[in-house]
Parts: C-alpha cells; structure tokens; sequence
C-alpha cells in the first residue's frame, strides 16, 4: 500500500487529464487517442494481457494493457484492483474479431492502454457495484457513495435534477418567481408532529422546521408577489414508509386572483410536460376530474389506482335479506356490505383466500372476508356462486349479486360487512394488491386523475370535533359558504389532489382570503381565539391588510421521481435517504450530543438527569 501510495503522489504532480467519459467511444473513435479516468470495475489477468472494465458516471469501457507494446503500463496494471481511480492514455481500436460485447454501448471498441496513473487507492468495498442491487439495503445505504457508483442510482439522480430543472423552466417562462422562505420557523397544521430545534438564544423557546411552507406562500401572496414557486425540503416527524420520508422535497406553487381550475391547468401543463420531457409519455388533458365521493364509493380510498377497472360495489340492499347473520346484522345495525369482483380469481385456493387475504383485510381492521365463487354448475346450467356460505342465499339472491358485479365464470366475489369506513379501508388495499396479484395492468401505464369536491372537515370519533381534510386555510365552495353556520360537516372545499396509479403526488386548494371566514373556520377547528392568535396571529393579521384571492398546490418532488423512474422504494429517489426507522445509515444521525451543546440550549436529557440524581 506504500508503494501504490507513493505511485498515486508522484502521479498526482503530473495528472492525466481526461479527454473522453467512458461511456461515449464508438466505432468511429477507432484510431484517436483519449485519455479516460474513473473506478476499476473488473478486472481479468489473462496472463499475457489484463482486461479492465473502466467506469464512470457515463459508461462502461474496456481497457487491454498489452507487455508486448507498454510493458510498465502492464506491469502496473496486474496490481489494480476493484474501485480503485485510474486515468489512462491509449489508443482506441476495434476489438478483435468475436470478441466484441453487444450489452456494452462501448463494446465494439476497446482502449490499448500506453500509460496507467493510479489516482487513488480503494479498500476492498464490502460489495460489487455489480452486485450492489442484490446486497442488503442497510449496508448500501451506509457505503452509499459505493452503491452510487451503480448506473440505476445514478440514473435517478439524473431524473430527479431533470424534473428540477423541466420544473424551473416551465414556471420561469410562466412568470413565477422561486422564492425560498425560512426552514427556522413556527409550527405549521399540515397535521403531522414537527421537527423542533431548540433555540440557544431564548431558552426554552424553539423553531420547527416547517412542514410544508405553506403560511409564508399565502403571505407573499398578500405582498402582491402573484406567483410564486420553491422547490423545497419539508419536515414531519411521522413514521418512515414505502413512499413517505420525514424529510422530503415538495414543488410548491401559489398563485393570485385565480380560481381551482386556473391553478389545475397551470399544474397540469407542468406535469404533462415532465412525463413528456422523461418518457416521451403524452398526458391527455385536461386531467379527468373525479369527485371525492365517486373515488371512495367506487375505490373505497381518495386516490384511486385507475390503471384497472375492478370498482367496489355495495349489495347492503340484497344482503339484508340473507340467512348470513354476519351480513343481515351488520345492515341492521347501520353497517354495510361492499365488495370487488375479482376476474379470475376463482383460481385462488380456499386457504389463500381464507388465510392469506383474510389476514391481509385483517391489517385494516376487517373482522372478516366472506367469498363467493362464480361456477358454472355440473348440469352445465346457469353460472351460480360457490362457497362455505352459498347456502345462506337463496337463488334469486345470488342472480342478483352476479348482476350487481357483472360477475363470470372463475371470478371471485370477496365482500366486507362492517362500518362503511372499514370496509372502504380495508376493501381498497385489497382491490389494489388483487389488480397486481392478478396481472389486471400493464407494467408502464399510467392513470392520472384530479380528485375534487373534497369535504372541507371531517369528524374524528376519538376526539369528538372536526379536523381540517387537508388543512385550515382550505376555502369551501362559494356555493357552501352558507352551511358554515348550519352544517359544516357537509361543507364541500375547493381542494384537489393529483393522483397517478393510486399515489397522491399533489394536493392543494383554493385559501380563505377572508380573516373572518378563517376565524370561523379554526371555531369549527375547536381551534380557540387564543390558540389561532399565539399560533396564526401573524398570518390572521396579513390577511387583514388586503389579501387578494389566491390558491394554489405543491407536488411531492420524490413520489414524481418514484413514478417516472418505475421504483415503489422512495428511498431509491434520494441520494442521501433515511431508513424505515429514520436513521441516515451514512451518517448515524440521529445521534447523542456533547453535554456542552446541551448546556448551551439549556437542555436537560433524562441521562443526564439521572446522573445528576446519583450525584
Ligand atoms: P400535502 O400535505 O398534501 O400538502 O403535501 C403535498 C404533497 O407532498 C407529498 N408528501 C410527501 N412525500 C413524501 N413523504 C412525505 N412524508 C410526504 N408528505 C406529503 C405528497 C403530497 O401530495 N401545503 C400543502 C399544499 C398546498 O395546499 O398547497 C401541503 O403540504 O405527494
Ligand atoms: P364465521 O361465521 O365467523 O365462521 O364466518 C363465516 C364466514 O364469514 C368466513 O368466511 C368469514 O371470513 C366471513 N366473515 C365473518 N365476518 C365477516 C365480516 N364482517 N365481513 C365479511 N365476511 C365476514
């Protein structure tokens, strides 16, 4: 390691510059001389020759150290090994005759190595960057600039920078202006725990960080600024999940004297451009609208995977009248009966349908599913349905449920009776994970639908008041301005989401612009005068000097960059992400502080309480 130290600091002083990336010589390079530099990515010693596969961030090349015509070059060559940083001079030729690799951009050509400067040593990496996609992701993430290396993470990286940049562009020539606003701020009601960072000035004080910047967007728009964009880092302190991180990226947009359809128009031009500009995809526009109560009667859940039909259906009316007690008791009791047809899936064995999907709804807090297949009988009559509780339903009432469904032979019937919240909570994973097991879409298409017409509150059982749908300052309907006073709870908002393929990648609304609307609606919030003052005081009075009508939305950058890059893992969208248990793996964050850091915020931690207790 001394010698190749020594070889690496003498190179140094006279470096090779590079002339040409890795990834970009061709047949018709055959002849010129270049100079590339990256990571050794394999390495074969046949001996008389040595074989090297060259990487950077564009390509793979092949190098061939040759001892009949550069035998120090070879010499030093035979010493390399995986990800150490090399540049070399030599002249491009065609490989030799079957010897060429079509997987390779760069295979019909290698480099005939005259001069090889060790640029830097490498550990053993404790993976193949070849390999890397099949090692743990524990182990990926805490060497993440080895597992960058591979072509997959760096391709993400390009695709995210891409839509950065196509974003920038589209709402710079659309007159909007990037603005940042404070990561050091108040705390702000998107409804998640915040991140808090005490402050060393004011002990006992602390800043959050902000949720989503939601607050200062509305007061620029109060300064006249009229449109407003920011890509920007948002914080909440909520359990990491396939497609939510604590710390994520949001395009935010806010826009003046506009109404919902000015501010979707604008949006969805955005979006058509992105999925045109990185998949060559056109989006029909406008953007099919579907309102909140079709989305959760129709797919149980407000983002509906439209990729494949397969819509809920109630059959309340028909079960109540069954012998099955399960279904006629839930009916009386004010529950419901709902459920899918699945095609084909009669194929699917009693136990998968009795264990498996059971225990699946079960997650959701189903207390059961009951099955029913669709046969056709032996006497090769009528399809009719089969099952453990068939008997309990007379004929008439199995014709009417195949009716209801459109059901045919070897589909499966599976059917929830419960609250009609369960059922929709349960029935709409289930309809989503059945679409996939049962191959009902193609791989790459994708379903793009605004669900509006949301209800602005909604009730919250455990704490016996409403809660904001999406947030406080979402304005209702003009037309339902009426029922604040006399039936909040059936106010309909002017707030929309953007979904694809059943991801929620945007959401936003139309604001109350109106301070006395917004105290009433934090009244409704059970949100006190004192409370909306000490939190919203600052917000409350900017509404007060003339704030002009405004709405506007913000799409989650990284569930944009999941879609358009295939990947249902958000942490494969972000160079530096956390763990499912919120731990940068690189770093160790989060981590125990020196006492002195502490004593400087005037914190206490409980360990250091204790000691002071045994003391
Ligand atoms: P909302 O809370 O719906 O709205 O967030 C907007 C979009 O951000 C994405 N998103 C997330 N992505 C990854 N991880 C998370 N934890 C996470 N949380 C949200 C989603 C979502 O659609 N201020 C409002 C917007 C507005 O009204 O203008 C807001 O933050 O794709
Ligand atoms: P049981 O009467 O509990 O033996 O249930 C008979 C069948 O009805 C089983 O297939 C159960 O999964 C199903 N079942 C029980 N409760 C429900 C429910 N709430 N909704 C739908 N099916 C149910």
């Amino acid at each position: 390691m001394v010698l190749n130290f020594m070889i690496y600091y003498r190179k140094c002083l006279e470096m090779l510059k590079r002339t040409k990336n890795c990834g970009e010589l061709r047949k018709s390079d055959v002849g010129s001389d270049v100079v590339v530099a990256g990571w050794v990515n394999s390495y074969r010693d046949h001996g008389s020759l040595v074989f090297i596969d060259l990487r950077d961030r564009y390509g793979l090349v092949q190098l061939v150290f040759d001892p009949e015509m550069h035998p120090e070059a070879h010499e030093a060559a035979r010493k390399l090994r995986s990800e150490w940083v090399i540049a070399t001079a030599g002249t491009v030729r065609p490989r030799s005759e079957g010897m060429g690799n079509p997987k390779m951009v760069t295979g019909e050509i290698e480099i005939a190595v005259a001069e090889l400067e060790i640029l830097n040593v490498s550990k053993t990496p404790p993976f193949e960057v070849d390999n890397a996609d099949k090692v743990n992701e524990e182990l990926r993430l805490s060497h993440r600039y080895i597992d960058m290396r591979r072509p997959e993470v760096l391709k993400m990286i390009e695709t995210r920078h891409k839509v950065a940049k196509l974003v920038r562009d589209y709402l710079d020539e659309n007159g909007f202006f990037e603005i940042e606003t404070p990561m050091l701020g108040k705390s702000t009601p998107e409804g998640a725990r915040d991140f808090l960072v005490p402050s060393r000035l004011y002990h006992g004080a602390f800043y959050a960080l902000p949720q989503s910047p939601q607050l200062f967007k509305q007061i620029l728009m109060v300064g006249g600024v009229d449109k407003y964009f920011q890509i920007v880092r948002c914080f909440r302190d909520e359990d990491p999940r396939a497609d939510r991180q604590a710390e994520f990226t949001q395009i935010d947009i806010e826009m003046s004297f506009v109404d919902s359809d000015d501010v979707m128009s604008m949006n969805e031009g955005m979006i058509a451009k992105v999925f045109n500009e990185i998949l060559g995809v056109e989006v029909a526009l406008p953007i099919k609208r579907m309102t909140y109560k079709d989305a959760v009667d129709n797919y149980g859940i407000d983002r509906p995977d439209l990729r494949f039909d397969m819509k809920l259906k109630e059959i309340s009316d028909i079960a109540k009248d069954t012998d099955f007690k399960v279904f006629s008791g839930t009916v009386e009791k004010g529950g419901i009966v709902k459920g899918l047809c699945a095609p084909g899936g009669a194929k699917y064995s009693r136990r998968d349908i009795e264990k498996t999907l059971t225990d699946f709804v079960a997650d959701f807090e189903a207390k059961g599913l009951a099955w029913l297949k669709v046969v056709k009988p032996e006497d090769g009559g009528e399809i009719t349905l089969a099952s453990s509780i068939a008997k309990f339903f007379s004929d008439d009432q199995k014709k009417q449920i195949i009716e209801r469904f459109d059901a045919k032979e070897g589909d499966l019937i599976l059917l929830i009776a419960d609250k009609e919240k369960i059922a929709n909570k349960a029935l709409a994973p289930l309809r989503v994970k059945l679409g996939a097991d049962l191959d009902l879409y193609e791989k790459d298409a994708l379903e793009f639908v605004w669900v509006v017409d949301f209800p602005m509150l909604e009730w919250n059982e455990d704490n016996q008041r409403y809660d904001s749908l999406h947030h406080p300052f979402t304005a209702p309907l003009e037309s339902e301005m009426g029922k604040l006073d006399t039936d909040p709870g059936n106010i309909i908002s002017q707030a929309y989401d953007l979904v694809v393929n059943g991801s929620e990648v945007g959401g936003g609304s139309v604001r109350i612009h109106d301070p006395r609307v917004q105290e009433k609606v934090f009244d409704l919030l059970n949100i006190s005068k004192e409370q909306a003052k000490d939190q919203f005081g600052f917000f409350l009075k900017a509404l007060e000097y003339g704030a002009p009508p405004h709405g506007g939305l913000a799409f989650g950058l990284d569930r944009l960059v999941m879609l358009l890059t295939g990947t249902d893992n958000i942490r494969d969208v972000i160079a530096f992400p956390k763990t499912q248990r919120g731990q940068c793996l690189l770093t160790d964050a989060p981590s125990l502080v020196d006492q002195k850091q502490l004593d400087e915020l005037n914190l206490r931690t409980q360990k250091h309480l204790n000691q002071i207790s045994e003391e």
